[in-house]
């Protein structure tokens, strides 16, 4: 979706009815082009009411992103965050990486990039991630540590522990994690998250950190996603503040990243392993060369790696694969 799309949305978020004479004069483009781009918002999956004689209506005003309103919702004791709110985006994790790449010193505090709309969101085990215009909270924090890179394993399960904590806060119960680090609500995925290494960092090691959040999904992404999902308006029955919601998660984020960066996952495994969907059940897990393990799960290793207990009582951890439910 271009910028004219964005600009003829913003206008009408007050509820208004305008015409299309209105529109084109307010955004000095013809009619035409108004109309044409109706048809890239109605691919976006926002519905647009059309009201005859009269103009046109957006219903459901959207909760836009907004700087300000995240920082003020942020503690004041919080490290400072640099955010870069984009309109769209392919992906913001692939975004952040390429502005690492690209200029490691020029990155001021802990950018974050937010986007309303995602494109190509990237999943993990090469999958995609979809998410509609501003209806999912998508994106991506760069984060430095002092320890290598092979002391980080077990930090996409910390992170999750961050989102439960962080959702917790909105009074959202019976919420669970998949291993490795799913977020789920009666066995539906309400949110994802996907690390990524940052390459060209001198000392210590650097992440980005990718977070997916289902707020209120469209019924054209509904359509997309392939898995059980679930979103925040159907658990809770109203639209929680993106913003808010986002300095929330900042706030708990950073406090796990720094005791991570401190104690690693060890500090969050017994924690973890009481959010854990499976832990006592029978699973499978399908290992990255397609093989599929089976055994009850048994904890996670100090490394985040998951325990399983063969038939045969023998005990074996894995670093990565999918995990299903026998
Ligand atoms: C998963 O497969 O569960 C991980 C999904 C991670 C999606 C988020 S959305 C923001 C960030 N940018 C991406 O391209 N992916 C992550």
């Amino acid at each position: 979706m271009g910028p004219l799309a964005f600009s003829i949305l913003r206008l009408l978020n007050d509820g208004e009815i305008r015409t299309i004479d209105h529109l084109a004069q307010s955004l000095k483009v013809s009619p035409n082009r108004i109309l044409k781009t109706f048809d890239e918002i109605d691919q976006c999956g926002v519905v647009l009411k059309k009201i005859p004689d009269l103009g046109i209506q957006c219903p459901e005003p959207l909760n836009w992103l907004d700087a300000n309103e995240i920082i003020s919702n942020l503690p004041q004791t919080i490290l400072p965050f640099h955010f870069i709110i984009l309109d769209s985006i392919d992906s913001t994790n692939r975004f952040l990486l390429d502005q690492v790449a690209a200029d490691f010193k020029c990155l001021h505090g802990n950018p974050v990039i937010i986007t309303e709309l995602q494109t190509q969101g990237r999943g993990r085990l090469g999958r995609r991630w979809y998410s509609g215009l501003g209806d999912s909270l998508t994106f991506s924090l760069f984060w430095r540590f002092n320890c290598s890179v092979r002391f980080l394993s077990g930090l996409s399960l910390a992170i999750g522990v961050a989102l439960i904590r962080a959702l917790t806060h909105f009074a959202i119960k019976d919420l669970t994690l998949k291993w490795p680090n799913d977020v789920l609500f009666h066995s539906r995925k309400l949110a994802g998250i996907l690390i990524e290494l940052s390459r060209n960092i001198r000392s210590g090691s650097a992440v980005v950190i990718g977070i997916g959040l289902n707020i209120q999904l469209s019924n054209l992404a509904k359509e997309n996603i392939d898995q059980a999902f679930v979103d925040l308006f159907a658990i809770t029955g109203r639209v929680i503040d993106r913003n808010k919601i986002l300095a929330v998660l900042l706030s708990e984020l950073s406090a796990v990243l720094i005791d991570f960066n401190h104690f690693g996952f060890s500090y969050f495994r017994n924690e973890w392993v009481r959010y854990h969907a499976y832990e006592g059940q029978l699973i499978t897990i399908t290992l990255p060369d397609d093989t599929i393990v089976t055994g009850v799960v048994d904890g996670v290793e100090f490394d985040g790696s998951l325990t399983l207990v063969s038939e045969t009582g023998e005990k074996k951890s894995y670093s990565s694969g999918e995990l299903n439910l026998r």
